[in-house]
């Protein structure tokens, strides 16, 4: 038996390398100097960032020459980007480089599964080595600045940025948030193949009531604290050079005018040090939000806030002078943004390297960047049922039809957010397929040809498909364009006439497995019972076709596990494990009350009377072509004092006929506290590979720092009292222990 150790402390998530930890001596010198040479309408200029596009025009090359702009995103070709930075460093005054920044979210030329897809793998890792390849594709064209990692907590599947998020909890998006940042900041900003981070949306952004994007958030201060902030706090202990202030309005107070967020809890309390960007136009929509009463006002309240640059909106250069004049902003806020953001241009090289090193361009889809696609994606499709063992399926099987509507679409399987992936680039699964059995042996048809398209003629072809087959898989979901930003969706079924497709198919007869690709959790149950096997492949990505085909037949197993919570249906969200107990907790025995009983004849109890309180997948869930069992939880102690420590340990078993990987998870309950704490919270997690009839003995150690929570007083703090521990394959099982925190 192999001993398998992980040290739980909260400090297990940073970083080793914090390229803007402190202030170097010498570069805040080399700003003071700049500082003191600069015009005010050179400072604002770097406060500045316009979207360039493809054009350098005459326009824009007489603004660079001046120092209007200190930054661009969206800029075109390579060689507009040299050119701009060439006007920048050679015809400028002061001769400050640009910084080119980009929404390089989920990989640049090599796409790797969207964030959530990613999330499910559990493995910070490898997400971290995909991060490191984004950098160096982007910094291969110039890219100085990728808007990412996206580290907003949503528990809601309907707003459409879940895709681009790492679920629901705030233990594991600080993990990914972490791994994030120093992938593509590695360890250095100065290497030519890094590029600096930024974190967002900041902050609440994801709690968009209703799930409607850009929508208002309240959220009180210690759940901000608790579950919103600490993947903030995670990136900026991992170094992040950058932070976007969000769109929405937290608490009435728009998130680019908002000091509490921006300077009380970023700047004093977390220690940030580089500089904060407004999202898109986010200054000047304080006026429709009703905070700022025009465009000067909106600098004001931007400015004071703590935006250091203002995204595509140009209220700080139109404005600050007379703000300045007028005595409403500071001239040390003016200075203090400047000296941030040249601290990363500093850091990043940019001042002795303005240019490109092109030759990275080399490794742009290299065959060790799309093997690393394959097996994130791989690792981030997550198993939802197989009844009867149907998967793997043999090599040796007759033939396969190879039905729906994402079988063979490359940009959909691509996913939101993919600026600069070629849809020519992607393998889909038809192709994977094919390549693995013979063109002979798979019979496509795609019944649909879009995933929401009502058009039902092609549906015959494809029950005569399923016919002629041994077994039937089905590629469903939703297109790409239905998830990301704006792609709100009020109904989570299959869009389309994707059920009506799955349920003539079925008349075949022929055994089915349903690959669901979509960018957020979908309710799918008309689907899940009329077929044996269920996968869940995200939008997975440019090597998503091949990973899929090698799970089908067992040339690699399946692993991943879910971030977020899946509903039964619409109605239940917001549904989400971490969720307080309530007075009138519902017990299991609550379940399926039929529709529409008039009276409640199981009690008073917090419940639906539609619908069963439990989600259709519970957070931390997915199945395995093997099986594991767990045994021997115990502690190191049942008593620890504030400040001590506890090894809780069990024995993993691989019960199966498979070599898998499990994803072992930790979580705890404050049983009693001053405020009333969730009934579970993640506090770890560990994946373990084991072969067939192997056993590991997993240890977790957890401090009581593990265990603070902020109260309404906004202390960090961990209370005296019982706590319950779980280790278990998802949130809703696992073996269960007790402990009790001491006074000192
Ligand atoms: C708006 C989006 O909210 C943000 O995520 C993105 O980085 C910027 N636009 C720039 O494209």
């Amino acid at each position: 038996m192999r001993i398998v150790s992980v040290l739980l402390l909260a400090l297990s998530l940073i970083c080793l390398s914090r390229p803007l930890e402190a202030a170097d001596p010498g570069v805040e010198k080399r700003i003071d100097e700049l500082l003191a040479q600069m015009t005010l309408e050179e400072k604002l200029g770097q406060m500045s960032q316009a979207s360039l596009g493809g054009q350098l025009t005459e326009e824009r090359q007489a603004e660079i020459r001046k120092g209007r702009w200190g930054s661009f995103l969206n800029a075109g070709p390579v060689e507009v980007k040299r050119e701009a930075q060439r006007i920048a460093v050679e015809e400028s005054r002061l001769g400050i480089p640009l910084i080119f920044g980009r929404d390089v979210i989920h990989g640049y030329r090599t796409v790797f599964p969207i964030p959530l897809g990613q999330s499910a793998s559990w493995d910070p890792e490898l997400v971290e080595r995909a991060a490191r390849i984004a950098a160096k594709e982007a910094a291969a064209m110039g890219i100085h600045w990728t808007f990412a990692p996206m580290i907003d907590i949503t528990r809601d599947p309907r707003w459409g940025r879940v895709a681009e998020t790492w679920g629901e909890d705030p233990y594991l998006a600080s993990a990914f948030a972490a791994s994030m940042v120093r992938g593509f900041q590695g360890d250095s900003l100065a290497r030519r193949d890094t590029i600096a981070a930024c974190a967002k949306h900041y902050v609440g952004y994801g709690a968009a009531e209703a799930g409607k994007d850009y929508n208002t958030t309240w959220i009180p201060e210690p759940l901000l604290r608790n579950v919103f902030l600490p993947p903030y706090d995670a990136a900026v202990k991992a170094g992040v050079a950058s932070v976007m202030s969000a769109f929405s309005d937290l608490n009435g107070i728009p998130a680019s005018g908002n000091a509490f967020t921006l300077r009380r809890i970023l700047r004093d309390e977390f220690g940030f040090q580089g500089f904060v960007v407004s999202d898109w136009d986010s200054v000047v929509e304080m006026i429709q939000h009703g905070y700022a009463a025009d465009e000067a006002d909106a600098a004001a309240k931007g400015l004071s806030a703590g935006v250091d640059m203002e995204m595509v909106s140009t209220s700080f250069y139109d404005h600050v002078k007379e703000l300045l004049a007028a005595g409403r902003v500071k001239q040390e806020w003016i200075d203090e943004a400047v000296r941030r953001i040249l601290r990363v241009k500093f850091a990043l090289g940019l001042f002795e390297n303005p240019y490109p090193d092109t030759s990275l361009q080399a490794s742009m889809l290299s065959e060790e960047h799309l093997a690393v696609a394959r097996r994130l994606a791989a690792e981030s499709v997550v198993l939802l049922k197989n009844e009867e063992h149907l998967l793997p399926l043999p090599a040796s099987i007759g033939s396969i039809a190879v039905i729906g509507p994402l079988a063979d679409s490359p940009r959909d399987q691509l996913g939101c957010w993919t600026m600069d992936g070629r849809p020519e680039d992607a393998v889909t699964p038809l192709a994977a397929l094919r390549e693995k059995l013979g063109e002979d042996r798979v019979h496509y048809a795609a019944g649909l040809a879009t995933s929401r398209t009502t058009d039902e003629t092609g549906i015959p072809a494809a029950v005569e498909a399923a016919r002629r087959s041994d077994a039937v898989i089905l590629f469903l979901g939703e297109e790409q364009a239905l998830s990301g930003e704006a792609r709100s969706r009020a109904f989570l079924d299959l869009p389309g006439a994707q059920e009506k497709l799955v349920a003539e198919v079925a008349e075949a007869g022929k055994p089915m497995i349903a690959v669901i690709m979509a960018g957020r959790p979908l309710t799918f149950q008309n689907v899940s019972r009329r077929v044996e096997a269920v996968m869940y492949a995200w939008h997975p990505g440019t090597m998503g076709g091949p990973a899929i085909a090698d799970l089908l037949f067992g040339d690699a197993v399946p692993s991943g596990k879910l971030t977020i919570t899946f509903p039964r249906t619409v109605g239940q969200v917001p549904i989400y494990y971490a969720h307080k107990n309530t007075g009138r907790p519902p017990s299991p025995d609550s379940l399926g009350i039929p529709m529409g009983t008039p009276v409640d004849p199981k009690g008073y109890t917090s419940k639906y009377l539609d619908v069963d309180f439990t989600p259709e997948y519970p957070f931390g869930y997915g199945l395995s072509y093997t099986t594991f069992s767990y045994a021997n939880l115990r502690l190191s102690a049942e008593n620890i004092p504030v400040g001590g420590r506890l090894t809780a340990s069990v024995d993993v078993t691989n019960t199966g006929d498979w070599p898998g990987v499990e994803i072992v998870q930790l979580y705890t309950r404050d049983l009693v506290a001053s405020l009333t704490r969730p009934v579970k919270e993640l506090k770890g997690f560990r994946r373990v590979r084991l072969a067939p009839g192997e056993t590991k003995t997993v240890s977790f150690t957890l401090t009581t720092d593990d265990l603070r929570f902020y109260d309404s007083k906004g202390r960090h703090i961990v209370e005296p009292g019982r706590f319950h521990l779980w280790i278990g394959p998802s949130s809703a099982e696992g073996l269960k222990a007790e402990f009790t925190v001491t006074g000192r």
